[in-house]
């Protein structure tokens, strides 16, 4: 069955916080995806009905949009889902740069934005205690 990237409603709020069983417990996470669908910028994947993960476009990251948040469900990853996320997403955004970050520590997602032309950016300490945050921005042919 084909996978679809589409808004997601708030509606499918629960499930979709369901695929990540310990942030669906954060009320910041709740919050930030919360805050994502009623601002129609959170976008999922579908594969017939089954959400296999989302992505949240935030467009306040000093003029510029931002990735705040791509999340694939544990049992689906390394199948072409996340990038299909941030490739939508990319489309979506409307500023000549689009920025994201992720920890030091995430492999996963260094390897995805690597793999998509992402240049690293800059860096954030003390957010995560030794676990620095990493910018990375995607330079587009918007000017
Ligand atoms: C990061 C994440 C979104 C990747 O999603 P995914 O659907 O597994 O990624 P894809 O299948 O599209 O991977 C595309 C490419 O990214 C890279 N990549 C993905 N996972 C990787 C891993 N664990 N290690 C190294 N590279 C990886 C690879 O280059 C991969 O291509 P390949 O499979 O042909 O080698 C997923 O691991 C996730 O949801 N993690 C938890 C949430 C998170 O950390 N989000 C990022 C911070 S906001």
């Amino acid at each position: 069955m084909p996978t679809r990237i589409r808004l997601a409603t708030l509606g499918e709020l629960d499930r979709l916080l369901a695929l990540d069983q310990v942030a669906s417990r954060e009320m910041t996470r709740v919050a930030a995806v919360r805050r994502a669908v009623e601002a129609s910028s959170c976008w999922v994947a579908d594969e017939g009905g089954r959400l296999l993960g989302y992505a949240l476009l935030n467009k306040a990251f000093f003029g510029f949009d931002f990735i705040e948040l791509i999340y694939v469900a544990s049992s689906i990853r390394r199948r072409g889902v996340g990038r299909a996320l941030i490739e939508h997403v990319e489309r979506e955004s409307t500023t000549a740069k689009l920025f994201t970050s992720t920890n030091e520590s995430n492999v996963a997602m260094r390897g995805l934005l690597t793999k998509l032309g992402y240049e690293w950016s800059g860096v954030i300490y003390n957010l995560d205690k030794n676990d620095p945050e990493f910018i990375f921005v995607k330079l587009s042919a918007i000017t």
